[in-house]
């Protein structure tokens, strides 16, 4: 049987610009020590590509949320489901997200780290779907705009699939 799948992004173009964008945050935060929070689950692959491509010294946390419903459809309301307990008052922190949508979710995310008094907070998201936004939202750093097609594999899942898959691929229906 074959996979309803088409690739989008391939591996190798991801990695390239996942290495442009640390280098730009390790730039942009040079000195500061910043704490790196991953949004989960789908941030997991991003994340640890980003990390080890950075060379100044971060923290990482981590925060779960549930926003979807079962596979595509979004419920429109976010719930914290694993909240930070490290203080972050003072700090500089960077959001790190797989995918911004309609920008209900990192709408929340920030809005709830922003309760925790940091110095500075910034996101930065692998791709975005800016022609979705339900929320005036723009991420600090973004690494690919991508159109309104679901996609699933480096992270990202479609009912809990396809998270393995290196390159991003589409779902076709
Ligand atoms: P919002 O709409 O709140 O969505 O910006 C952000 C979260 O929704 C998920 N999402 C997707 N997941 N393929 C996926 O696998 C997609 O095309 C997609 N679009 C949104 C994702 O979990 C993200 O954190
Ligand atoms: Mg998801």
């Amino acid at each position: 049987m074959s996979r309803p799948l088409k690739v989008v992004l391939r591996r190798e173009e991801i990695d390239r610009r996942i290495a442009e964008l640390a280098a730009a945050i390790s730039r942009d935060y040079d000195g500061c020590e910043p704490v790196l929070i991953g949004v989960l689950k789908g941030c997991f692959v991003f994340m640890s590509d980003l990390v080890r491509k950075l060379d100044i010294p971060v923290e990482v946390e981590f925060i779960r949320l549930s926003s979807y419903g079962p596979a595509r459809t979004t419920s429109g309301r976010v719930k914290l489901t694993h909240g930070i307990g490290t203080p972050l008052r003072g700090r500089h922190v960077l959001v790190v997200e797989d995918i911004v949508d309609t920008g209900l979710t990192i709408r929340f995310v920030l809005d709830y780290l922003r309760r925790k008094r940091p110095a500075s907070i910034k996101a930065c998201t692998l791709f975005d779907k800016p022609s979705r936004r339900l929320v005036e939202i723009r991420p600090d750093y973004v690494g690919f705009t991508i159109p309104d097609k679901f996609v699933v594999g480096y992270g990202l899942d479609c009912d809990e699939k396809w998270r393995h898959l290196p390159d991003l691929c589409e779902l076709e229906e």
